[in-house]
């Protein structure tokens, strides 16, 4: 019988409901400790990896700004065979707690890496996923740890990226963001769908 996260990604595979403690069982203690603040909900990912995988016959090719434990990639990679989960994220911590779900996983869809999202060149994917990555720079007291350098001006910088980056995007280009100030939606996108008391936007490049 299969056990931790591999039992996890089997019931969703299976089409079962899953729980988020199941998933933070698997996590160590210290990305535990942020589990109910900085982690995606079960429901609200699989809402989200739904839209963004809605059109068939593309390679979809889905990146989450700002991964986290890999939470969101991981549930993706799971319900879409077909398509391919990455993850950026910045804090070491986290990205190798994400590096060591994948391995238990057995699945061979989803990749994280370790660094700034504003080193990567969005062309290379085909659909976003964004929740609130930016947002401690103006809440430091939201913030996961002390690891990275908390300023203002870096939310304005990396909204700003994120921004310019998905306006390029072709058209068509689904992004599905959860919480956040909406800054980093450049003004081409519809949105055409809110969900979660509105918490988690879906949109679409014009
Ligand atoms: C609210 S958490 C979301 C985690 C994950 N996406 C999920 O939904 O479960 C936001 C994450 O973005 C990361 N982050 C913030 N700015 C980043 C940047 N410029 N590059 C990479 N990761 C970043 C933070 O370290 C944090 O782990």
């Amino acid at each position: 019988m299969k056990s931790g996260i591999s039992a996890w990604v089997q019931a969703i595979k299976r089409g079962d409901v899953v729980s988020d403690e199941q998933f933070d069982a698997c996590l160590n203690a210290f990305t535990k400790r942020h589990t109910s603040t900085h982690y995606t909900p079960c429901d609200v990912a699989l809402q989200a990896v739904q839209f963004l995988c809605a059109e068939e016959g593309r390679g979809h090719r889905i990146l989450d700004v700002g991964s986290g434990v890999g939470k969101f990639c991981l549930m993706g990679a799971a319900l879409m065979e077909h398509a391919h989960f990455f993850g950026i994220e910045q804090r070491n911590s986290l990205s190798t707690m994400a590096d060591e779900l994948a391995d238990q996983s057995g699945l061979n869809n989803v990749s994280f890496l370790c660094g700034n999202a504003m080193n990567l060149n969005f062309k290379d994917y085909t659909g976003f996923y964004l929740y609130n990555p930016f947002y401690e720079h103006l809440e430091p007291f939201s913030a996961i740890d002390e690891s990275i350098e908390l300023d203002e001006d870096y939310y304005h910088i990396y909204a700003g990226f994120v921004r310019k980056q998905l306006q390029n995007m072709p058209k068509g280009t689904r992004v599905a963001s959860y919480y956040g100030m909406g800054d980093e939606m450049p003004l081409n996108y519809d949105l055409v769908n809110q969900s979660f008391n509105n918490h988690l936007k879906c949109w679409i490049k014009r």
